[in-house]
């Protein structure tokens, strides 16, 4: 059987490589649906989203974060943009009261993931960002206006794909069925 939300499970992918488009005003609305639509334990919603397309912001979080991962890690070649290119990146910041949040995140974070492949747009989920908050939140936190008693959580990258990548290899044993 397939039908549209199969086929965009199907085929979703992380994208690494995007043009340099700017995201539509219509994209971007889709995305944001996509994410404040998802479900939350008890309804909570204990996330706020940043979505960044200003280049200046975008360059100087890439520009620290390779500063950060070349002295953490010397054989990271030194231009490595752990934003992949991307034109645009929603940063997921979550209540750190509410023990449900980083699920919650995950939820609305493939919501805008599978929304985005929809409209033909490529995403990437984006875990390594956490390095930047956690050397320097001081500055990174309020710029991103990551509300009181929040923490950043996650990352999602989008844009016009420039590539395309095979479908990730299933681990063995990953499913019992108790009949
Ligand atoms: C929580 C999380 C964090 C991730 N962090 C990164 C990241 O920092 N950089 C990156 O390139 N990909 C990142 N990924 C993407 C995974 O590498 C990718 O989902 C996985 O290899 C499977 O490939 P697929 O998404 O194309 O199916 C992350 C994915 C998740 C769910």
């Amino acid at each position: 059987m397939q039908n549209e939300v199969l086929k965009a499970i199907n085929e979703r992918r992380s994208i690494r490589a995007y043009t340099p488009d700017r995201l539509t005003d219509e994209q971007t609305n889709i995305l944001v649906r996509a994410a404040l639509e998802a479900p939350s334990a008890v309804n909570r919603q204990p996330y706020h989203f940043t979505f960044v397309q200003s280049a200046e912001t975008l360059s100087a979080f890439r520009n620290e974060a390779a500063r950060l991962l070349k002295a953490q890690r010397p054989d990271m070649p030194e231009d490595f943009d752990i934003l992949r290119g991307a034109p645009c990146v929603c940063f997921v910041f979550a209540d750190t009261e509410n023990t449900w949040s980083p699920i919650d995140t995950g939820i609305a974070v493939e919501n805008m993931a599978l929304a985005a492949h929809s409209i033909g747009l490529g995403s990437v989920i984006l875990g390594m960002p956490r390095a930047v908050f956690e050397a320097n939140a001081e500055t990174w936190k309020p710029r991103l206006e990551c509300p009181e008693g929040y923490e950043f959580c996650v990352a999602i990258a989008f844009g016009v794909p420039a590539g395309t990548k095979e479908a990730h290899p299933v681990r063995e044993g990953l499913v019992s069925f108790i009949d």
